[in-house]
């Protein structure tokens, strides 16, 4: 993901995701030297990203989204099968994220791909919004 990319990534994630994230927080992680964020690209289009982050041998799974018109493609498998390769390349032993209990494609995605439930934090999101936080580790 490159600084031109930023108002394409901020547009998917108002539509698909519509996390409090703006402009300059994009930008701001961008220049973060333990950020890992790539978009996936057809024809300069972008279609998702996905924005990892890392302290030792922890990354923090950050956001994910595709498009709505190109979800069920395959496209968000991509992105984090090519992070998360890159991040254990780079010494990553377990990669952590939060995400709402409702979301259940997202939980699903995740399930299937490898992430367990390690606990849930109640009105996370607010009443009765519970989050999800799961993990994955190298040698699961
Ligand atoms: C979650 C998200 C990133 C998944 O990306 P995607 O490209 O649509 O998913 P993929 O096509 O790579 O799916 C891979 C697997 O995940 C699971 N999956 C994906 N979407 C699913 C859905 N809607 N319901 C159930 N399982 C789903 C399936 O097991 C799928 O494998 P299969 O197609 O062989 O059954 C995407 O749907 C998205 O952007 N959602 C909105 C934003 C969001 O919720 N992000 C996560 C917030 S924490």
């Amino acid at each position: 993901m490159r600084i031109d990319d930023v108002p394409h990534v901020f547009k998917i994630n108002k539509e698909v995701l519509d996390s409090n994230w703006g402009l300059l927080l994009y930008k701001h992680e961008l220049l973060d030297l333990n950020t890992r964020a790539f978009v996936y690209k057809v024809n300069d289009v972008i279609d998702g990203y996905v924005i990892a982050k890392y302290i030792g041998e922890t990354s923090d799974l950050l956001q994910i989204a595709v498009k709505e018109s190109k979800q069920g493609q395959k496209i968000g498998y991509k992105l984090l099968t090519y992070v998360w390769e890159l991040l254990k390349s780079e010494g990553v032993e377990e990669m952590i994220l939060e995400v709402k209990e409702k979301n259940e494609a997202a939980v699903s995605f995740y399930k299937n791909f490898g992430f367990k439930t390690i606990y849930k934090r109640k009105n996370y999101y607010g009443m009765r919004k519970d989050a999800l936080v799961m993990r994955m580790r190298v040698n699961d």
